[in-house]
């Protein structure tokens, strides 16, 4: 029987001391999960390990934590492969790291808090049905197109990984994050409900609501279950912003409509126009900034300077206007090409109808049902 060693970051607050890290030895098969190697610690080494866990089959969303870094479930992760993982650069001597959830206080060593994190701004959507008008004298009937939309969304299980793993959650703990946003389009894109502009309204001037993330992709690699949070937030801000035209407090709206006004015209990201085509576009907006754009163009200085500084923006250079160039020969044709195919269609891709290799043709009808024509 193979053999494992967890390395365990432990968090004992009744013994008035800070977080410190034990070693378990484990025995058992590699096809099993982290989770068995961490009760089995538990039950022949040390009883006062604790781990959340309930159906050990990736249904419940108890055991998340984060393995050698990652966030993730317990339940679903192979030893054998988080072994295989751990030692990807170092030929076998390291150990599985296993810790708490990030961005969660911790109350005991691998359980962490989720309501202050998670279940409140999970509540902070509405996340129930809200119907218009007076209720059928059956059930709501549903096309089932219209419900292959939401089933991405609804396939979370609330485990919190996407939320451990959020980086604009680290830098900024009031946004409200992916789990909750994902839950918020499950009821967007239900057409039973009656509050959908309300909804995004609300989502979209909250300072800390759709436009705070900021496409890391994190919670797309964590999730164990394929939601795709960050898709399901780009998807509310595309409804918000196009479909329903809300202008949001944040400015999110004009910078997303900059950040492609550029591209289109350049290929690549124009960052001396950016800040300028966010708050006063265009020549008008250069002519006669609309009132408050100076305030909020000043207000944006700190951001650049941070961005200059840390290497985000690598060369001044690109800060002078007419600087920076177009695509050479015909990439650039090809950029608007590319503009003109997306806009002329809107294909909804979700869990159940991406595909990979030879399934094409499934999946080809699959996402032409789902087509929503923009
Ligand atoms: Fe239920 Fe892992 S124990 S999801």
């Amino acid at each position: 029987m193979p053999s494992y060693t967890l390395q365990v970051r432990r968090y004992l607050p009744e013994s008035g001391k800070g977080p410190f890290w034990q070693r378990f030895e484990v025995e058992l098969d590699e096809t099993l999960s982290v989770l068995d190697g961490l009760l089995q610690a538990r039950d022949d080494l040390d009883g006062s390990l604790s781990v959340r866990c309930s159906c050990r089959a990736a249904i419940c969303g108890s055991c998340g934590v984060k393995i050698n870094g990652q966030s993730t479930l317990a339940c679903k992760t192979r030893i054998g492969e988080a072994h295989e993982l751990a030692n990807r650069r170092n030929g076998g001597g390291q150990p599985i790291v296993i810790e708490p959830m990030g961005n969660m206080p911790v109350v005991k060593d691998l359980i962490t808090d989720m309501e202050s994190t998670h279940w409140r701004k999970f509540r902070r959507v509405t996340p129930w049905l809200q119907p218009e008008g007076d209720p059928p004298e059956r059930e709501y009937v549903v096309p089932a197109e219209a419900m292959i939309d939401v089933t991405q969304a609804m396939a979370c299980i609330q485990c919190g990984a996407c939320v451990s793993a959020c980086l604009s959650m680290e830098a900024s703990p009031e946004f409200v994050g992916p789990a909750a946003l994902a839950k918020a389009y499950r009821f967007v894109g239900d057409p039973r409900d009656g509050q959908t502009r309300e909804r995004l309204h609300d989502l979209a001037q909250d300072p800390h609501g759709i436009y705070e993330c900021t496409h890391c992709f994190a919670c797309v690699d964590a999730c164990p279950k394929g939601v795709a949070p960050m898709d399901q937030i780009m998807r509310l801000r595309r409804i918000a912003s196009h479909d329903h035209k809300i202008t949001d407090r944040n400015n999110g709206r004009r910078h997303e409509e900059a950040f492609t006004k550029i591209i289109r015209a350049k290929g690549t990201l124009d960052e001396s126009l950016l800040l300028q085509e966010s708050f006063a576009p265009g020549i008008a907006g250069k002519l006669k900034p609309p009132r408050g754009a100076l305030k909020a163009l000043l207000a944006s200085l700190p951001t650049a300077v941070r961005g200059i500084r840390t290497g985000k923006m690598r060369s001044l250079r690109k800060l002078i206007p007419g600087i920076h160039h177009k695509l050479p020969g015909d990439a650039q044709s090809q950029v608007k090409r590319i503009f003109a195919t997306t806009e002329q269609s809107r294909v909804e891709l979700n869990l159940y109808i991406k595909g990979e290799g030879s399934e094409d043709e499934p999946v080809a009808a699959a996402a032409a049902e789902s087509e929503v024509t923009a």
